[in-house]
């Protein structure tokens, strides 16, 4: 059963509980969340101009829409204003900045009608995020920066919450994933060729759960659960920021989501660093959630700047 909270007052370690066993959590617009989705808004807006960003995919060719957005992407991942704005909405959630380790947000633009389905566009088929190497304590968060409709959502798939499928997890490392596959998304414009370790297995999409909030609204839930880009059939562009949490206590305590179906190896949590003072993880912590070998060449931790897109 998976529970949807609306402005649940709990305590943030209760609710962190209830997200590893994976209810989902819709909280409303604050100040924090606007500031933040304002500020995204004004760097897309000035990179589309003079075209409504949610509408441009109708103005122009798809390699002109690449050309904009895919710069825009590390412009707001990076900016010293996006990391302090993200700071202040994870202390609006209610969790303590220092044991709460963040990871830097993803700034995503979903075209409709199949316009643009890979590389900066690339619209996710049911996945559970921990399927490339996130930590099972891992805490999803992501908030729309324009209105959206179901048709333009993401997609909840509750039934697998704890029902193992075929995916391609075990042939995934993610220091060689960081080497190679993230490097290249600006790159695949008609088909999307990285190598992903999504599901080797027909799902059922239904029953599904898709959540519709308003613009500044944040749904919260595991990074275990199977979820899903809703086909955008809308006429607009969605264009959503997603980010990471993750609690050092449940870490150390070894609380988190089930794991019911993942076999990669390695771990992105040298990519967190802790709400309070940017502090990096503690070694100690990524040697207990860390597997596998370090194959040559491979990359402990990626870093876009140096892609110039992700
Ligand atoms: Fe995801």
């Amino acid at each position: 059963m998976t529970t949807v909270f609306t402005d649940s007052q709990m305590p943030d370690s209760l609710r962190r509980e209830r997200l590893y066993a994976g209810d989902i959590f819709v909280i409303s617009p604050n100040p924090a969340t606007h500031a933040l989705i304002d500020f995204a808004r004004e760097l897309i807006e000035a990179a589309f101009a003079p075209f409504d960003p949610v509408l441009a995919q109708h103005e122009m060719p798809v390699e002109k829409f690449v050309e904009i957005f895919g710069p825009v992407k590390p412009r707001f991942i990076h900016h010293p204003r996006t990391k302090e704005l993200l700071r202040e909405v994870v202390r609006s959630l209610g969790a303590d900045l220092t044991e709460t380790y963040i990871d830097v947000p993803r700034l995503r633009g979903v075209t409709s009608g199949g316009y643009l389905t890979a590389g900066v566009g690339y619209a996710f088929p049911p996945h559970r995020d921990i399927w490339w190497s996130a930590p099972l304590a891992q805490i999803n968060w992501w908030l729309p920066i324009y209105d959206i409709e179901s048709e333009s959502s993401m997609a909840f798939h509750p039934t697998y919450w704890d029902r193992a499928i075929s995916n391609g997890s075990e042939e995934f490392n993610y220091y060689v994933y960081n080497a190679t596959g993230r490097a290249q998304a600006s790159q695949h414009i008609q088909q999307d060729t990285r190598k992903q370790p999504g599901p080797r297995e027909p799902v059922d999409p239904e029953p599904q759960v898709r959540v519709v909030c308003p613009v500044g609204g944040i749904i919260g839930f595991s990074a275990a659960h199977l979820h899903s880009t809703v086909p955008n059939t809308s006429g607009r562009t969605r264009f959503s920021i997603d980010f990471r949490t993750v609690n050092a206590a449940d870490l150390r305590a070894g609380r988190s989501a089930p794991n019911v179906d993942t076999y990669c190896e390695g771990t992105s949590l040298r990519d967190f660093r802790r709400g309070s003072d940017g502090a990096p993880m503690p070694d100690d912590l990524v040697a207990m959630y860390d597997s596998g070998e370090i194959p040559e060449g491979a990359v402990l931790v990626f870093d876009p700047t140096q892609a110039g897109q992700m």
